[in-house]
């Protein structure tokens, strides 16, 4: 008889946000269409690692398991993406899994991704409809408006963009691709666009948009194809005519 397929994992673990970081190393049973998300749920029924010890399970995050929350994106083989489409099969063993770099280790793989929350709301993405009072409908939006936004509404925050980032640090303060294509998607919905003056002023300054190098590195990570590096550069040039006609009005 054959001998059984093993799949072996590699897990940086960290106990908590001030814990060193250590290495476990497991062996699991292949099975056909296994991803990373499956292998950490193998790991959560048998917590025992590759040498026999037992262990604890693994914390990570996640919840649609179809590429559409964002919540389990972490370093696998050292590249930013998803661990459910993730697939064993077209991973190189032993498969090494990271907690993201940039992002404070909440325990083991799961990060606080709070930075991007925040981002948001300072730069306000959302559409202004709240009220008291019914405000009767909303202008149409013609087809090529849909079209033109579709892209930029399939973000799903997992902020792989914002790791791959070189300008993403503490340093710099850098809001990240996500949110500046947030800002393009809001500033061209006909009811978003009320708040488009403020958006842009959200990027000027430390920390915003002028700390893109435009290494493009963010558009080739993003697991939903957003045309970031287009967001980046049609919103540069919005927030440079902003900043020109707010000095000129002086
Ligand atoms: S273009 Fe480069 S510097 Fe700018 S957001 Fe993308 S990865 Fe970061
Ligand atoms: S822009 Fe792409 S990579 Fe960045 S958070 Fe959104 S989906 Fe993720
Ligand atoms: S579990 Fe939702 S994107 Fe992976």
């Amino acid at each position: 008889m054959p001998e059984a397929k093993e799949v072996i994992v590699r897990v940086k673990r960290q106990v908590s946000p001030q814990g060193s970081p250590y290495w476990e190393e497991f062996a699991l049973p292949w099975r056909p269409a296994m991803n990373v998300i499956i292998c950490l749920r193998d790991i959560a029924e048998n917590p025992v690692t590759r040498d026999g010890k037992k262990t604890a399970p693994i914390s990570y995050d996640s919840n649609c398991l179809e590429e559409v929350c964002g919540s389990c994106a972490m370093l696998i083989n050292g590249k930013a993406r998803m661990a459910c489409s993730a697939l064993v099969d077209k991973l190189d063993q032993p498969i090494r899994l990271e907690p993201f770099s940039k992002f404070p280790v909440v325990r083991d793989l799961a990060v606080d991704r709070q930075v991007l929350f925040e981002n948001l709301k300072a730069v306000k993405a959302w559409v202004p409809i709240d009220g008291t009072y019914d405000l009767g409908p909303g202008p149409r939006m013609t087809a090529e408006q849909q079209e033109a936004a579709y892209p930029l509404s399939r973000c799903i925050s997992c902020c792989c963009c914002m790791e791959v980032c070189p300008q993403f640090n503490d340093e710099t303060g850098f809001v990240g691709a996500a949110t500046i294509a947030q800002v393009r998607l809001f500033n061209t919905h006909p009811t978003g666009a009320a708040l488009e003056r403020e958006r842009l002023a959200a990027l000027m300054g430390d920390g915003g948009i002028q700390e893109c190098g435009y290494a493009q590195n963010c558009v080739e990570a993003c697991p939903k194809d957003i045309p970031l590096t287009r967001s980046i550069s049609e919103v540069g040039g919005a927030v440079m005519k902003q900043a020109i006609g707010d000095l000129f009005r002086k």
